[in-house]
């Protein structure tokens, strides 16, 4: 299957064309590199992945990939692939590896080539062992997990609203729309996700804590992780995720 055939372009966001986070300050500058980075973003569902990866995209120069935002555009494509993914995603299952693995394959094959910000993928030891045979002989810099409790998530997904045309993201209570229900980028209407759900939530922390969580150890191991505690003001969480990449990169 192609991306062509999926729709699964329009979900690959690039530094220039990912979604932009309203009401956020200017990323820290970016560190001098000289080497494109090679970046996952693990963390618990409402951890705030896609809050932080699209300001890493833009402080770093590397395009952010969401599997889950790739995912969501095929649905709205009307793809055969969103046809598929739509069964999974509502109940908060995982999507098949096979559908997953193909979209980040080809994906770094093409604008992900010369670095790159994952969020939500790989979510199970498969998938990271897939990542890494694609990467070789190259390997990750680093893998940045996000460290926020589960009464947070919940508090923070059940909040959740996202454009459902650009995908900004808002909170109700922390960040709202300064419209109730349009989008401060572009307009849009803004709406709950459709797996924000109260059974859906809690499937996705189910799945998180059976499958991803060792992901963890994994890359604990494989001498790649830096912890990050992701509680507090988004834009101090950027400062210590910066913090972490450099530390752990030394700039690259
Ligand atoms: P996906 O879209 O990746 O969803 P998720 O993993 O459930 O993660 P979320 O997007 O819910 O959370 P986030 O960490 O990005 O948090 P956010 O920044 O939005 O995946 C959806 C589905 O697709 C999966 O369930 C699965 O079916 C499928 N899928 C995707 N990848 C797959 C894979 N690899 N394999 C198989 N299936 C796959 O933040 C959350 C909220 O908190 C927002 O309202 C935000 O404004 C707010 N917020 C963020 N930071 C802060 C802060 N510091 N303080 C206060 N509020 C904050
Ligand atoms: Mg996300
Ligand atoms: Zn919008």
């Amino acid at each position: 299957m192609t991306a062509s055939e999926t729709g699964l372009s329009s979900g690959v966001t690039t530094a220039l064309g990912t979604a932009p986070s309203p009401g956020a300050v200017p990323a820290p500058a970016p560190s001098p590199a000289s080497r494109a980075l090679r970046l996952v973003v693990l963390g618990r569902q409402g951890s705030g992945k896609g809050t932080q990866a699209v300001r890493l995209a833009e402080c770093y120069g590397v395009p952010h990939i969401s599997t889950g935002d790739a995912f969501r555009s095929a649905v709205r494509s009307g793809s055969e692939l969103g046809a598929k993914a739509k069964v999974f995603m509502e109940t908060g299952e995982l999507v098949p590896d096979d559908l997953t693995v193909g979209i980040v394959e080809e994906y770094l094959a093409g604008a992900g080539q010369h670095g790159f910000i994952l969020d939500g993928f790989p979510r199970n030891v498969r998938q990271a062992e897939a990542l890494a045979r694609m990467l070789a002989p190259a390997r990750l810099d680093v893998v940045v997990n996000l460290e926020v409790s589960t009464e947070e998530v919940l508090r923070r997904l059940a909040g959740r609203r996202v454009c459902t045309n650009c995908g900004a993201n808002y909170n109700v209570v922390d960040n709202p729309p300064s419209v109730p229900g349009r989008c401060d980028v572009c307009g849009g209407a803004v709406a709950q996700r459709a797996d924000d759900t109260e059974e859906a939530i809690r499937q996705r922390l189910e799945i998180y804590e059976s499958a991803t969580a060792p992901l963890v150890d994994w890359y604990k191991e494989e001498g790649l992780l830096a912890t990050v505690d992701a509680t507090g003001d988004p834009d101090l969480v950027t400062e210590r995720v910066v913090a972490a990449i450099d530390a752990a990169t030394g700039s690259l």
